[in-house]
């Protein structure tokens, strides 16, 4: 579903992502872990093509992602906006339209989707992520985590065969990571392809079927929870995840 081979990619003279080359299937469920810095949130920003990149080749749902695609290439683009969701950790919600027209928006304009249709299927959507009561409602009108959860049925309203995530949850008090992280975890569960940017080990070690540790633009280690979280090969992963550990308790 996503293949990234040898992707650099710089700002000014600073390699932030160096030669990254990874493979996710169909189903997979990534959690991404590591320092501040590391270059997370740039790779998940060149996977939906956000920034451009030096070098290297993306392939995602089917669609090839090269460097300098620009507007020769924007019904590309716009495909692969509608095949990728993302949801970042400031929720960007439409801070005008209610909870409804936040996540028929792009079906109806982009998609051309008959209104009703796109009613009907942000109400599933809505229900899917326990909001069923709250399409009429304004995002100021909602706690930060319900805002989260409109997000990412806003992001699944397009049908993504992929979804991104970048930290999700951090921008939330406590109690609310869980609802949040409830309906992450319900997607997995689903079969949705997943990469999710988190600095929680408890989502990392129960859902993901693989976690990436990157650092310094680089995949440090990936593998399956059991070998990465518990007996991680590199110095740096011990090192973020015995910070990780003090912190929890
Ligand atoms: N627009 C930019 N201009 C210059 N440098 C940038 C820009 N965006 C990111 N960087 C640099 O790229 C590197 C990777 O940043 P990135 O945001 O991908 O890290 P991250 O792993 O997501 O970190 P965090 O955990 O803090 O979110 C950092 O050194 C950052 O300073
Ligand atoms: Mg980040």
């Amino acid at each position: 579903m996503i293949s990234v081979r040898s992707l650099s990619k710089r700002h000014g003279t600073r390699m932030v992502l160096e030669n990254v080359t990874a493979e996710v299937a169909k189903g997979e469920t990534i959690a991404i872990v590591g320092p501040s810095g590391g270059g997370k949130s740039t790779l998940l920003r060149c996977l939906n093509y956000l920034e451009s990149f030096d070098g290297g080749e993306i392939e995602v749902a089917g669609i090839t992602l090269r460097p300098g695609m620009g507007s020769r290439e924007a019904s590309t683009l716009r495909q692969l906006r509608t095949r990728v969701g993302m949801v970042f950790q400031q929720f960007n919600l439409f801070p005008h339209l209610s909870v409804l027209d936040n996540i028929t928006l792009a079906p109806r304009v982009v998609r051309a989707k008959p209104s009703a249709d796109a009613v009907r299927h942000a109400r599933e959507l809505l229900d899917r992520v326990g909001l069923g009561d709250r399409g009429a409602s304004f995002p100021h009108e909602l706690s930060g985590g319900q805002q989260q959860r409109v997000a990412i049925a806003r992001a699944l309203a397009q049908e993504p065969a992929v979804m991104l995530f970048d930290e999700p949850t951090s921008a939330l008090d406590p109690e609310m990571r869980d609802e949040v992280m409830g309906v992450v975890k319900d997607l997995a569960t689903g079969g949705m392809t997943m990469l999710v940017v988190t600095h929680e080990m408890q989502f990392a070690t129960d859902i993901a079927t693989r976690v990436w540790v990157i650092e310094g633009g680089t995949i440090a280690e990936d593998g399956p929870p059991a070998q990465v979280v518990d007996a991680p090969r590199t110095a740096v992963a011990r090192e973020y995840f015995g910070r990780m550990k003090r912190r929890r308790v």
